[in-house]
């Protein structure tokens, strides 16, 4: 008998600490353990990007600061500027503004609300080179922002040294 005592003091003793264990492992009880590669900055899928860091300038310049107001035209509006223009305005703008600017894009007809006005007439004569690049970039109005189809700030500029040459005539 007294050897049935001493094996279940014996089993009592190596059991309990298992059970114990099982309780934190099993998140019973919870207990924040130290994680190092989560106590870092970072982001993870479908999070929203980390802010910039104070001071940080966009190598973009201000084409991605919208507070900064109408960027000047850095891009010369030369022949090669003008083609690659001609074909992205083909591609995101004619739809609605129309090949040669005037407003009458296939698309036009069926925007009932704001029709897409004539490129080379009255208030988009007035707008500067930045004003037309930001219009681009953030939309106005009924027109939607085209940042995503023109990605690169050069190709926005591109596009409006070719809206500026529509303008010109031929
Ligand atoms: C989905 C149709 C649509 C597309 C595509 C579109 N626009 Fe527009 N655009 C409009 C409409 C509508 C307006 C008038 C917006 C308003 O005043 O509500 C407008 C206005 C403008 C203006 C005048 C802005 C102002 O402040 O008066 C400019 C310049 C312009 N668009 C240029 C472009 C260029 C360049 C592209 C191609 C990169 C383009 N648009 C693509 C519909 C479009």
């Amino acid at each position: 008998m007294a050897v049935l005592k001493r094996l279940l003091i014996v089993l009592g003793l190596a059991v309990t600490p298992l059970l114990i264990g099982l309780l934190f492992t099993y998140d019973i009880i919870k207990i924040e353990w130290i994680s190092f590669m989560e106590i870092q900055p970072s982001f993870i899928a479908q999070e929203a990007p980390l802010p910039l860091p104070a001071r940080s300038v966009p190598i973009q310049g201000a084409a991605y600061i919208p507070e900064l107001g109408a960027p000047p035209n850095p891009v010369p509006a030369d022949a090669a500027s003008l083609e690659r223009g001609k074909t992205q305005f083909e591609i995101n703008c004619v739809i609605c503004h129309g090949a040669t600017g005037k407003g009458n894009g296939p698309f036009a007809a069926f925007l009932v609300e704001k029709k897409p006005p004539s490129l080379l007439e009255g208030r988009p004569l007035t707008l500067s080179d930045g004003e037309i690049f930001m219009t681009i970039t953030n939309g106005v109005g009924k027109m939607p922002s085209l940042k995503e189809n023109l990605p690169t700030p050069e190709m926005r500029w591109d596009v409006v040294n070719y809206v500026r040459s529509l303008q010109k005539g031929p």
